[in-house]
């Protein structure tokens, strides 16, 4: 028997054939319907961990709320079930925002981020299409309180502060030290001053903070340290400004296991931390507990995501090592060259064999896109399937078209039914928005 019964998370398991199976759908069948490479979505693993979520945290504070971050997975169907499981939803961007419209997502449960928002993404704020703003800057105030003011309008906002920690994950997802591009600082005095401002300006009513210290995070103690720092502020713009903000939004961050190496904590482990931190600091500070606001995105959606691909020219360099090639690789998996990122893979239509063979699994564009640098998989050959684990956040969400190659589609699986819910783009597609200009054309 391979190891790769180690490795199976949600409903997946290995049925008598030695198939992958999720969602109680065949892997091997679901490549050959609907052709690789193909991410599989389990529905029930998705909503237990939004579940997990909500049943955690809102048993151990008064007043919780869960809001998905989208930038991890995005399209209509994933809003349908975010809402379905009654969490709130977080945009970053006009076509965020748009998608969910049109999975007519309840505006009352969305906020907006981003530390460039258009003018056009502020209007549809303005407009109500979504329930508050995340402002980043100084300049953003401005701009927000002039549109909202032209628009006889109020926007409610919170203000994204950077309360100087330096979380252990990749330099590129760390976000809440003092040298970040993200939020005013706190030490520096920005913070304050947006507070100020914020509390000047005509068309904004200040209703909380927010933090997003990093993502992929394993270490628990950098939340607790980010709840006392943001609430001992909050008790600092009390004594300066005589308000008292509730809303206290920590972002997201938890991380997850790509390989069996990995030990993250669960998401009770982190709702351990963070609501008795709110509720101490609540007390040290004599404040009010605050209205607490999460933003998981990772944690709830990237275990919960496959991605098949077919084998393709396997290479053996005599001495060096064997090269096993996949129809997709870096457009539709940036991250091992992005961030280093690990994986584990097992062949879904030979899951029951022992992963006797030393492999490197690289992808087919024309890049050394290495998606697994060094494994075991069982005799592997030509045509089978590949499956990758936990590819269900920042896959789909920063897959590219690069060397021309279409984004993959994706599927639903739930009790043995699978459901189209990301159509794979086509060549068609690829050329639809080029423009040959009249010049050329007659030339
Ligand atoms: N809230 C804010 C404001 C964020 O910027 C993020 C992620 C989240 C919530 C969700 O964080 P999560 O729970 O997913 O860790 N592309 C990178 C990850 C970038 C994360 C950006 N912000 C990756 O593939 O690892």
């Amino acid at each position: 028997m391979s190891n790769s019964y180690l490795l199976l998370r949600g409903t997946q398991t290995v049925d008598d054939r030695g198939h992958l199976v999720i969602g109680g759908c065949d892997t091997v069948s679901l490549a050959a319907q609907w052709g690789t490479p193909l991410y599989v979505l389990d529905e029930s693993f998705f909503r237990q961990r939004c579940r997990e979520y909500k049943d955690n945290f809102q048993d151990r504070l008064p007043e919780v709320e869960i809001a998905f971050a989208g930038k991890a997975l995005m399209n209509a169907a994933l809003c349908r079930l975010i809402q379905q499981e009654g969490l709130s939803l977080e945009v970053c961007s006009a076509g965020e925002l748009y998608t969910a419209q049109v999975a007519e997502f309840p505006p009352a449960k969305m906020l907006l981020h981003g530390n460039f928002k258009s003018d056009e993404e502020l209007q549809m704020a303005v407009a109500g299409q979504v329930s508050r703003v995340v402002v980043d800057c100084l300049s953003e105030l401005q701009r927000l309180s002039e549109l909202a003011t032209a628009c006889a309008k109020a926007v409610d906002i919170l203000i994204r502060v950077a309360p100087g920690i330096k979380t252990h994950t990749h330099t590129y997802i760390q976000t809440g030290q003092v040298d970040s591009k993200f939020g005013l600082g706190i030490s520096s005095g920005a913070a304050m001053q947006g507070i100020k401002l914020a509390l000047e300006l005509p068309g904004l009513n200040l209703t909380g903070l927010h933090c997003h210290i990093g993502s992929q995070l394993f270490a628990l103690d950098c939340f607790e340290r980010a709840v006392d720092l943001v609430m001992q502020f909050l008790a600092q713009v009390r004594r300066e400004c005589d308000v008292t903000v509730q809303q206290l939004n920590l972002g997201g961050g938890l991380g997850i296991a790509y390989t069996p190496e990995d030990a993250p904590p669960t998401i009770e482990e982190l709702a351990e931390v963070i609501c008795p931190a709110c509720q101490q600091a609540a007390d040290c500070y004599d404040y009010p507990v605050p209205r607490l606001i999460i933003e998981p995105g990772r944690s709830i959606v990237g275990p919960a995501g496959t991605t098949l691909y077919t084998v393709g020219p396997i290479k053996n360099i005599p001495g060096v090592r064997t090269y096993v090639t996949v129809d997709g690789g870096l457009s539709d998996n940036p991250r091992p060259a992005l961030y280093g990122a690990e994986y584990t893979a097992v062949v879904a239509n030979k899951a029951d064999q022992e992963s006797t063979m030393p492999v490197r699994i690289v992808g087919k564009h024309c890049e050394t896109d290495t998606l697994i640098p060094e494994t075991a998989l069982p005799r592997v050959e030509e045509g089978d399937i590949l499956a990758v684990f936990s590819t269900g956040a920042y896959h789909y969400s920063m897959a590219s078209n690069y060397n021309r190659f279409a984004r993959p589609a994706m599927v639903l699986v739930n009790e043995g039914q699978a459901d189209l819910i990301a159509q794979r783009e086509t060549v068609e597609d690829l050329v639809s928005r080029d423009v040959i200009p009249a010049r050329l054309r007659d030339a």
